[in-house]
C-alpha cells in the first residue's frame, strides 16, 4: 500500500469496541429502501472504557455488538447490492476528490477510511494516489473488502477507540458510518478523530440528514438489530467544532433517485 503507516496491531477495536453497520433511508447506502424498524430510546453508555477487540467482551456496549453482528450477517448481500456506486454520484465523488487533494497537499499522513464497509471509497482514494487504509467494525465486511481490493489494507477496529497513536493521520473519511453511533457517544468519536489526525489533517464526514433514531430489524431477509441515527447537519457541525476541528465546508445535496433523505457532507480540519 502506498505510504501507509504501520498500524500497531489492528484487529483491535481499541478502547471500547467495534461494530458494523449500514444505513436505511437510502438505497445507495444500503440498508433501506424499505426499512423495518423500531423506535429506540437512548443507548446505554458503557460503564467504563474498555479495551475490546477482535472478539467481543462482556463490557462491550450493545450498539457495538449489535452493529457488528448486523453487518456480519448482511455483508455478502450488501457487497452484491452496493458494490460501488460512486459513478452514479458525481457530487459525492467531487467532494472525495477535494478531500483527497487537501490531504495530499497538507502532506500530513495517510487516510483512514473509517467504517470502510466494502472498501470502495478506500479504493477510489487509492486511485487518486492518496495513501489509504480501511477500518471497519465488521470482520465480514473487512473480509469482503480484502477480497475485492487485495492490494489495499483493511483492519477490524472501531472508531470509538482507534488503535493508532496521536497525530498520525492526514485524513479520516467516515462515510455513512457514524450513523450507527448513538448521540451520547458521538462527541467521544469526534474527540478520537481529533486525537489521531495530524495537525493539518482533514475529516470528511457523510451521513443522511434528518432527525430520526431507530433500529433496523430486517435487511436482505436477515433479522438484524442495527441502530441508525439520522441527524441534523448543524448539530453534527457543533459537535465537530467542540472536538477542536475547524469546519471547512458543509454541503447538503438532495436525495438521488434511490434515496429518501438529503445527504450531508462535512469537511473539517485539525488546526496546525
Ligand atoms: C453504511 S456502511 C458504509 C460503508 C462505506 N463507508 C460506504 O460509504 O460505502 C457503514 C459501515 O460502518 C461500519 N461501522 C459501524 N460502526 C462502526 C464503528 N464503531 N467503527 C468502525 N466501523 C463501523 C459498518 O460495519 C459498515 O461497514
Amino acid at each position: 500500500m502506498p505510504g501507509l503507516l504501520r498500524i500497531p496491531r489492528i484487529p483491535v477495536a481499541g478502547r471500547s469496541s467495534p461494530p458494523a453497520g449500514a444505513p436505511a433511508g437510502n438505497a445507495s447506502h444500503g440498508l433501506s429502501p424499505k426499512p423495518t424498524f423500531h423506535r429506540r430510546t437512548s443507548e446505554p453508555r458503557p460503564p467504563t472504557p474498555c479495551r475490546a477487540v477482535s472478539s467481543p467482551t462482556v463490557s462491550e456496549p450493545d450498539f457495538i455488538r449489535n452493529t457488528r453482528a448486523s453487518y456480519d450477517s448482511i455483508a455478502t448481500e450488501y457487497a452484491d447490492r452496493f458494490p460501488d456506486d460512486l459513478e452514479r454520484r458525481p457530487l459525492d465523488k467531487a467532494l472525495i476528490n477535494a478531500f483527497a487533494e487537501l490531504v495530499r497537499s497538507a502532506g500530513a499522513g495517510p487516510v483512514a477510511d473509517v467504517g470502510c464497509g466494502t472498501g470502495h471509497v478506500a479504493a477510489y482514494l487509492s486511485s487518486l494516489d492518496t495513501p489509504v487504509f480501511g477500518i471497519d467494525l465488521s470482520p465480514k465486511m473487512v473480509a469482503t473488502a480484502r477480497q475485492t481490493y487485495p492490494d489495499l489494507r483493511f483492519h477490524v477496529g472501531s472508531m470509538t477507540a482507534i488503535d493508532l497513536p496521536d497525530d498520525v493521520l492526514g485524513g479520516i473519511a467516515a462515510l455513512y458510518s457514524t450513523i450507527h453511533i448513538p448521540d451520547d457517544q458521538l462527541p467521544d468519536v469526534f474527540t478520537e478523530f481529533h486525537r489521531v489526525l495530524a495537525p493539518g489533517g482533514h475529516l470528511l464526514l457523510a451521513f443522511q440528514a434528518g432527525d430520526e433514531h431507530f433500529e433496523l430489524t430486517e435487511r436482505f431477509g436477515h433479522a438484524i438489530s442495527l441502530p441508525c441515527h439520522w441527524r441534523r447537519p448543524e448539530n453534527v457541525t457543533e459537535l465537530i467544532d467542540k472536538a477542536g476541528l475547524v469546519m471547512h465546508a458543509q454541503v447538503i445535496r438532495e436525495p438521488n433517485e434511490n434515496e429518501k433523505l438529503p445527504r450531508a457532507f462535512l469537511l473539517a480540519r485539525k488546526p496546525r
